[in-house]
């Protein structure tokens, strides 16, 4: 025989499998907008903002901040610098100058960071001719053509950063610092196979065929 008080029990137990079931069919449908959203959304729509994109966070419905007024814009100021050792760029231009102080300890850091990203397809000497490629991957330009060697120092970062052509991009695998270390070794291997015949010494010369 029930009593009052099972029947409060029963009464209970239904109310909270009536809630599970509900917590239930709006998990169900969580997860199905989930995977729905998941199918559209791409992965160059990232979850941040654009310039100028419209917000409704800041009162003039604009993501980007208006400029405190009597800014007075200079040449080369620190966001400059900032953008150049983000970008290789200056403005739409790309710089010809490693914007970091280039030494001993920054050319052994971009030749560790070189053998392990950039080797197997440009070669220990960057001609292109890596262990991927002799295995059938198509084959990268060489760093010391007259072409690629004219290029300014930031195309070879903005390389690293964006990727060209099928290279894809190192952006998310060599930080910043360490892609300038790449790109200052870079340099100096097209110096290294094509060294001025004036900062040999004779005895290297020498050894070389006896180019005077
Ligand atoms: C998986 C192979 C592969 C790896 C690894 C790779 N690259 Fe490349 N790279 C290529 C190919 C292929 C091209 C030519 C792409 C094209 O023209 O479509 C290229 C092009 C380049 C260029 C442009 C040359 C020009 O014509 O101006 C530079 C600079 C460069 N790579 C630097 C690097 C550096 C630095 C690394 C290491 C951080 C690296 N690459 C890693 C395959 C690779």
């Amino acid at each position: 025989m029930n009593t009052a008080c099972d029947h409060q029990e029963s009464e209970r137990v239904d109310a909270r499998s009536a809630r599970r079931s509900l917590a239930g069919r709006l998990c169900l449908s969580a997860v199905v907008l989930l995977a729905a959203g998941g199918c559209r959304s791409e992965m160059y729509d990232q979850p941040r903002y654009e310039n100028y994109e419209a917000s409704e966070f800041f009162d003039n419905g604009s993501a980007a901040r208006m400029l405190v007024t009597g800014t007075v814009p200079r040449p080369r100021s620190g966001e400059d610098l900032r953008e150049t050792y983000t970008s290789g760029k200056l403005g739409d231009v790309l710089v010809d100058e490693i914007p970091i102080k280039v030494d001993r300890e920054l050319l052994a850091r971009g030749q560790s960071r070189f053998r392990i990203y950039c080797t197997p397809c440009h070669g220990e000497l960057g001609d292109g001719k890596g262990m991927v490629v002799q295995r059938g991957f198509n084959p990268p330009p060489s760093y010391h053509t007259e072409l690629v060697r004219s290029k300014p120092v930031g195309h070879y970062f903005d390389v690293i950063t964006r990727g060209f052509g099928t290279m894809y991009s190192y952006a998310a695998r060599i930080p910043v610092r360490d892609r300038w270390a790449v790109v200052a070794y870079i340099r100096a291997l097209q110096l290294s196979q094509h060294v001025p015949a004036n900062l040999l010494t004779a005895a290297e010369r020498q050894e070389l065929g006896g180019a005077h």
